[in-house]
């Protein structure tokens, strides 16, 4: 049995949701938010904070990643209560699909409903460009690896269809419009990584509809609809997919341009929080 399978089992799940009881008093806030690379700055704009480490949370992932800290922080964003997790495990750690599983399931028993994820990704699309945002509007398993290998029960075949929500998304790009803000739209294409794709890995993609590639958000967003919550989902680019251009990739790269789209990334969700009605 894996390490991330360990974790996530009914009893941690339910202790893990006991000790956010506790630590939370009253407050049991409805969305949750997942964030990626160039996303880390929403959680300074939590108001009231509350800050839970995942260390404290049995069913939570132990991180390993430079960047991704593991920090549950639940307040108030736009005036609405938030719960934000800083930091996830991600596929090509442990070669593994499940590693949020007991994130998600203490999410769903904690009373959230609705998963709004962030990443940051490569653009396939050359009008796509680096520092601008997309609402995923779908996406393709290109790994076929799935977190629910191993679960039970007929709810293991989950519906994929509208799994990131067509009417949030309505929402969310009429508040964007609204601001002013550029918010793309299309398909998100997972590679397990952590190597970078090659060029005909990103000409096979474009063919097959896709306009941002990236390593995480899919098995969490399988999760989230397994458990019942609608989805919202966002990516950052940070550059253009490889063969695009003549940029060399590398994990630097990512992070300093998540960093320099960082403000527009807050402004984003700090205007889909006033907003969004789930
Ligand atoms: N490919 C995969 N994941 C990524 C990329 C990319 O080009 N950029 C940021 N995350």
């Amino acid at each position: 049995m894996t390490t991330a399978l360990a974790t996530a089992t009914p009893a941690t799940i339910a202790s893990s949701t006991q000790v956010l009881a506790q630590r939370l008093g009253t407050l049991r806030p409805q969305v949750a938010i997942v964030l990626g690379s160039g996303w880390g700055a929403v959680a300074d704009q939590v108001q009231d904070a509350i800050d839970v480490p995942y260390a404290d949370l049995p069913a939570f992932p132990r991180l390993g990643v430079a960047g991704h800290a593991g920090l549950l922080r639940a307040g108030r964003i736009g005036g609405r209560d938030v719960l934000v997790l800083a930091g996830r495990k991600h596929a090509y750690e442990t070669g593994e699909a499940d590693g949020m599983k007991g994130v998600i399931r203490t999410l769903a028993a904690f009373g959230v409903t609705l998963l709004i994820q962030t990443n940051a990704a490569g653009s396939a699309d050359p009008v796509m460009r680096p520092g601008e945002l997309m609402l995923i509007s779908d996406h393709l398993n290109l790994v076929q690896r799935s977190p629910l290998f191993g679960d039970s029960g007929n709810d293991r075949f989950v519906d994929m269809n509208n799994a990131y929500d067509a009417e949030l998304r309505r929402q969310a790009r009429a508040a964007a419009d609204a601001q002013g803000l550029v918010l793309h739209e299309g398909v998100y294409a997972w590679f397990i990584g952590p190597h970078f794709e090659t060029p005909a890995e990103i000409r096979m993609v474009q063919r097959l509809g896709a306009q941002a590639v990236g390593m995480s958000t899919v098995p969490e967003t399988i999760l989230a609809r397994h458990a019942g919550l609608k989805v919202l989902a966002l990516s950052l680019f940070t550059n253009m997919a490889a063969g695009i251009d003549d940029q060399p990739l590398s994990h630097a790269h990512t992070l300093a341009i998540a960093k320099a789209g960082e403000a527009h990334a807050v402004k984003l969700m700090q205007v889909l929080l006033a907003s969004l009605q789930p």
